[in-house]
């Protein structure tokens, strides 16, 4: 269970999807921000994905959600944003994992690649599931060192 603020966001393929996750976040009484966008309108997704790590990476949100068409695009945006580790899923097993091993701060999944129910499970295990620590404190570190070394 989580009690942190959730940033979320989207472009326009992930438009649709957004509402749907938005709207299970108001029924758990999940507080989050809305990063945009707010319509079908074509846009790009590094601008939305910017906008709301930039508010985890300042300690304004504890996560993200992030969605486009198919969460790639997203993500790959969101791990150039220095502290972000951004898990594109499609799967619970994934979105439950990245948080206990790789201590993921934002989700990513594709508007047109999965339903609002396995998004939103997807959700609730990411936003539910502790990072373990341990032996994958030290890889985490290692990859802060690359972001560090080739920043
Ligand atoms: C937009 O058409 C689409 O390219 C975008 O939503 C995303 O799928 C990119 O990875």
């Amino acid at each position: 269970m989580t009690n942190e603020k959730i940033a979320v966001a989207c472009d326009h393929g992930g438009f649709r999807l957004k509402g749907e996750i938005i709207a299970h976040l108001e029924e758990r009484g999940i507080e989050y921000e809305d990063f945009g966008t707010f319509s079908e309108e074509s846009c790009d997704y590094p601008d939305f994905a910017e906008a709301a790590c930039l508010a985890v990476k300042d300690g304004r949100c504890a996560k993200a959600i992030l969605i486009c068409g198919t969460g790639i695009g997203i993500s790959i945006a969101a791990n150039k944003i220095p502290g972000i580790r951004a898990a594109c899923c499609s799967d619970t097993f994934s979105a439950r994992f990245t948080r206990m091993h790789n201590d993921a701060n934002a989700l990513c999944f594709g508007g047109r690649v999965v339903g609002p129910g396995l998004a939103v499970d997807m959700v609730d295990l990411f936003l539910d599931t502790e990072f373990e620590g341990g032996r994958h404190q030290k890889r985490i570190d290692k990859i802060t060192a690359l972001e560090e070394k080739y920043r």
